[in-house]
């Protein structure tokens, strides 16, 4: 398994691309099961999560081509001939169950292999589902799968979500295109990626009211037709690359990046003492002194905190003057990089929910684990400024989410290399 290696140096200056969102992306590729005609994605990431979407399109007897180096997916269902996604791809990527609402919506029966765990918490899927059932469908779990049925299609209804979720959300949204009559969401989550989602289902003639507000409506149509879409700028790519001169000092700007999608995360930065500014053609982020100053954070859904930050935001707050509070509201167990960041000399205090940070003056560099996505590069952002070198093993993890990591953070003038160990 690969792994890479940091070697902390001085501060970093220049330009750093950033992709399009993976979130995005693995919402708007489901999309293509709503129309037999092509719906085309450009600005996509290079990225393991969507090779392994990909795959599981390609199951169900979608068409999916990568053009441009894997930034454009030409995909076609025109013929699908398979409505089964299978345990050995759903367990690789929870966001496979993404596939039940636009089968189920255009054919009228799926069958999806329930997720199963996950490194961040339970994570379970009952909201999707009783999304489906509040639009006439019958599920029944057996066997590991759910197995789902809508005989003569699924009805309008109306989805009240109890508490936000992005995935249920956007399962909702999809299937809600093609039922019969209105359906109306309350408690929508308001993420950029269910933006996204929305103005890529308009394109493909869906009737939707409210995306970006807590209450989404959609008329129903009898189909959908082909599409081209942009894929929105990757706000956690974005944040994360923005915390790279947060930590090591120096200037650094982010290509594609926009305040809107990172509003609370800039708000912190500011108060951290780092100064984001907008150009032309991104933004650009400065630290104002020497060292950050101790923030709290809470993380909530859109437009507050992401949870998707919250271990990239620790690694800066490990060298902050003074003691910071993190507070995770989203994910039960998201603090699996904490004893990874103590190996290295920080100072955190985990109970709960709850992470208390007493900065201190230099991290050192050490042997470190990647637990999940997030985390293994909230590790490398540590390693950035730590004295001495940072190994991070298990880097798979970040192939999920992050597309080559190591030439962005180089081009800036970091230390990093990527060690294969066959
Ligand atoms: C998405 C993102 C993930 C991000 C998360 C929260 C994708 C592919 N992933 O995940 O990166 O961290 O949003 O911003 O877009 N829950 C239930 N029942 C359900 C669904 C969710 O209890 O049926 C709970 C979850 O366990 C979690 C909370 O709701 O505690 C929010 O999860 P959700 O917003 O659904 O996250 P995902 O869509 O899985």
């Amino acid at each position: 398994m690969d792994s890479i290696l940091v070697t902390g140096n001085g501060p970093l200056n220049g330009r750093i691309p950033i992709a399009g969102a993976k979130n995005a992306c693995l919402t708007l590729m489901p999309a293509t099961l709503l129309s037999d005609e092509p719906l085309t994605l450009t600005n996509a990431p290079r990225l393991s999560d969507i090779r392994t979407m990909t795959t599981l399109l390609q199951s169900l007897g979608a068409e999916v081509t990568t053009l441009q180096d894997g930034q454009v997916l030409a995909m076609s269902s025109h013929d699908l001939n398979n409505h089964t996604a299978d345990y050995d791809i759903v367990r690789k990527m929870r966001a496979s169950i993404l596939v039940l609402g636009p089968m189920l919506a255009r054919d009228g029966h799926a069958v999806v292999s329930l997720p199963g765990g996950c490194a961040i918490g339970a994570r379970p899927v009952d909201l999707h589902l009783k999304a489906l059932e509040a639009m006439g469908a019958e599920l029944d779990l057996r066997d590991g799968y759910v197995h789902a049925k809508a005989s003569g299609g699924l009805k309008g209804g109306k989805v009240e979500f109890p508490f936000v979720s992005v995935g249920a959300t956007e399962n909702a949204v999809m299937a809600a295109t093609l039922a019969k009559g209105t359906t109306v969401i309350t408690n929508a989550a308001r993420e950029p990626e269910i933006v996204d989602l929305v103005q890529c289902l308009r394109k493909m003639g869906a009737q939707i009211e409210g995306e970006g507000a807590g209450t989404i409506t959609i008329q129903g149509v009898d189909r959908l037709h082909g599409a081209t879409h942009p894929v929105v700028t990757d706000r956690i790519e974005l944040g994360t690359y923005m915390l790279a001169p947060a930590i090591c000092g120096g200037e650094v700007e982010l290509l594609g990046g926009r305040l809107d999608l990172v509003g609370a995360f800039c708000e912190k930065l500011d108060a951290a003492g780092i100064d984001v500014t907008e150009t032309r053609d991104g933004l650009t982020v400065k630290r104002r002194g020497d060292r950050v100053q101790a923030v709290d954070v809470v993380t909530e859904p859109f437009p507050g905190f992401p949870t998707d930050l919250q271990a990239q935001m620790m690694a800066l707050l490990c060298t902050a003057e003074g003691t910071s509070v993190l507070e995770e509201k989203i994910f039960e167990n998201r603090f699996m990089h904490a004893p990874e960041l103590i190996r290295m000399g920080a100072s955190i205090d985990v109970h709960g929910g709850t992470a208390t940070v007493t900065g201190v003056d230099r991290l050192k560099g050490a042997p470190v684990m990647a637990t999940d996505l997030r985390a293994s590069v909230s590790l490398i952002l540590a390693g950035l400024a730590a004295e001495g070198e940072t190994v991070v093993s298990r880097v798979y993890h970040l192939d999920r989410g992050y597309e080559h990591v190591v030439r962005k953070l180089e081009a800036v003038g970091a230390r990093i290399e990527r060690i294969s160990n066959q």
